[in-house]
């Protein structure tokens, strides 16, 4: 089951305003490992989480997926085992339905008939927007937009699930149905995220930002035992 490893060597990334958004990032995860990436805005999990499947590329780092580097010859491999739902869901929602849109990724996969249709109510169920089938993406609230985007991915089965801020919009039942989604998943999963409770739920592991560097990496509870480490990430719940 090690092949799904993770492991981030050294990646540093600037954007073309030079504007450094991570620098120096050392991290190895484990197959079936979830790892929460916390940190206030900017700090650079975003950036971190698109370099997992390519659609960031660095030249300064190195990533390599269960043994595949990623580069731009291995994306279609990688993008097969990594599945991401990325912070903006707009990108994500091209299809004239939410139906097709769930149903694109394990098409393309090679899944059809009545597997693919099953599949596609499960992942819809799963994610509590069975009742938005035929809708257009585009009349979908915010909150819904990101659970199809959810379904989209967990419909395609991904080895490694990366989610980046699943929470937001969502409420307090939809983020019960996300909880529930990735117990039930045993691979590796991971997860950027503003809310340590939800982190807590889902991570054994998380690891801090601040201005793109890690400055904690380490079990979920001693981070939010550790209010010193909370007030120096600036995501210490104090209002
Ligand atoms: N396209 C871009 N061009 C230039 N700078 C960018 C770009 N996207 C992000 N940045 C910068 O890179 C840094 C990291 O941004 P990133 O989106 O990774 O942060 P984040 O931790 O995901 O924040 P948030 O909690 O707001 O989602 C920030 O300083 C941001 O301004
Ligand atoms: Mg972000």
């Amino acid at each position: 089951m090690s092949h799904h490893y993770v492991n981030i060597k050294d990646l540093t990334f600037t954007y073309s305003d030079g504007n450094i958004a991570l620098e120096n990032i050392n991290m190895y995860i484990t197959h079936g490992e979830s790892v929460a990436i916390l940190g206030s805005n900017g700090a650079g999990k975003s950036t971190l989480l698109k370099h997992l499947n390519g659609t960031l590329l660095s030249d300064k780092g190195e990533i390599n997926i269960g043994g595949i580097p990623v580069t731009k010859k291995t994306l279609k491999k990688i993008r097969e085992t990594v599945g991401i739902v990325f912070q903006n869901t707009d990108n994500q929602l091209f299809m004239p339905t939410v139906y097709e849109n769930v149903a694109f990724g394990p098409k393309n996969l090679g899944v059809d008939g009545e597997q693919l249709k099953s599949i596609v109510e499960l992942a819809l169920k799963d994610t509590g927007t069975i009742h938005l089938l035929q809708k257009h993406p585009f009349r979908l609230s915010g909150g819904e937009k990101r659970k199809v985007c959810i379904a989209s991915v967990i419909a395609c089965s991904p080895e490694i699930l990366v989610f980046d801020e699943p929470t937001a919009e969502v409420d307090p039942k939809g983020i019960k149905d996300i909880v529930n989604i990735l117990k039930k998943f045993h691979h590796t999963k991971i997860i950027s995220t503003h809310n340590l409770k939800f982190a807590s739920a889902v991570c054994k592991r998380g690891v801090v930002l601040k201005h793109g560097k890690i400055i904690f990496d380490g079990q979920m509870e001693d981070i939010i035992n550790n209010t010193e480490l909370l007030r120096e990430a600036e995501i210490l719940d104090d209002y």
